[in-house]
């Protein structure tokens, strides 16, 4: 089990020992970043701090695209996906020299700490200008793959999920009504998590992931054995790492000779409105984070594990690969 910084309770009678911090959103954008944000700079407001917004993710920080804001500049915004601050990848941050010139920029502005909102790759640019630089950096798991180490959440992967299922009950009718296989294929890049849970959700008769191996000549004999004995339809969930739906789906359409169609879902997975659950919970963590960095906490990512608010050292959570729950995956062959 991971070891936590313990479950931080900020109250609001903290000291404050930061006059202005900066918030900014990198890597994939995923739907309760905008809640996040909005957290963060209400918080600061709230506690009378100084609240800038980094536009355009590293690539902004570098260019020093950024701006003050206040109560109103995250107005309108819960209920929206994708992240109103923009986000993009910075070939520059990647090396020391672009970090020191973001972090320049940062002082330019009087910040004296940072709240980063991205997946792992972000978070793990923001771990390194932290150590390079000595800016203070909370991190927020903002990224649908839900794969981050040392917590079973991250900011907009409830939301993916549910419009995964959504898909695959529309797809469901479709392969009934012609006596279909449909697989479809998932983000998720490197993790089985987002195909695994929505797998589970939607019903799926098979679900493959890069954390399991698979026979696809064993596959196809059992989808061909189901069919002849009147089963009349079938889903196969494929997470990205896992391979290529369109080729596994070839592969399984000639062994079985069963009539197969293929749905790549793409970027559909990162947009729509944040569900409650994401909403409630990226605002809980966009308050954690500012709080804390405010106070002058430094190096940790907040996120939920096992219902409780965590802190995990950052420096950790980036360079620990995060498992795939085996229970989840003999729930998955259970209930196939
Ligand atoms: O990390 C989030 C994610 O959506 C992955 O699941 C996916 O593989 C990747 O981003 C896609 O990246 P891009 O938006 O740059 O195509």
């Amino acid at each position: 089990m991971p070891r936590y910084a313990g479950v931080l309770d900020m109250g609001r009678g903290i000291l404050m020992l930061k006059k202005a911090i900066a918030v900014v959103t990198s890597g994939g954008d995923s739907p309760g970043m905008n809640a996040a944000a909005r957290a963060v700079v209400r918080t600061a407001v709230y506690e009378g701090v100084e609240v800038y917004g980094v536009h355009n993710g590293y690539s902004g920080m570098v260019h020093d695209d950024i701006e003050q804001l206040t109560s109103r500049s995250v107005s309108d915004l819960i209920q929206r996906g994708g992240t109103f601050l923009g986000t993009a990848r910075s070939k520059s941050f990647m090396t020391p020299e672009g970090r020191k010139v973001a972090f320049e920029n940062l002082r330019k502005h009087g910040i004296e700490g940072l709240v980063i909102i991205g997946g792992d790759g972000s978070l793990t640019g923001g771990s390194l200008m932290s150590r390079e630089t000595g800016m203070p950096i909370v991190g927020l798991p903002g990224t649908i793959d839900n794969d981050v180490w040392g917590m079973d959440y991250t900011i907009g992967c409830d939301t993916a999920c549910n419009t995964i299922v959504d898909a695959i009950n529309k797809l469901r009718d479709t392969a009934s009504a012609h006596r279909r296989i449909i697989l479809v294929e998932v983000m998720g890049r490197h993790s089985g998590w987002l195909a695994m849970m929505s797998g589970i959700a939607g019903g799926a008769e098979y679900i493959l992931v890069p954390e399991v191996a698979f026979d696809l000549e064993e596959i196809s004999i059992e989808l061909q054995e189901m069919y002849e004995r009147g089963k009349r339809y079938s889903i196969v969930v494929v997470a990205e790492g896992a391979g290529s739906a369109i080729e596994i789906g070839k592969i399984i359409g000639e062994k079985t000779a069963i009539d197969t169609r293929v749905s790549v879902l793409g970027h559909i997975q990162r947009g729509g409105s944040p569900t409650v659950e994401d909403r409630i919970k990226a605002s809980m963590l966009g308050e954690k984070a500012a709080l804390a960095v405010i106070s002058g906490v430094n190096d940790v990512v907040f996120s939920f594990n096992e219902g409780q608010v965590v802190s995990v050292n950052l420096f950790e959570a980036v360079n620990n690969k995060k498992t795939l729950d085996p229970e989840l995956v003999r729930l998955s062959r259970v209930l196939a």
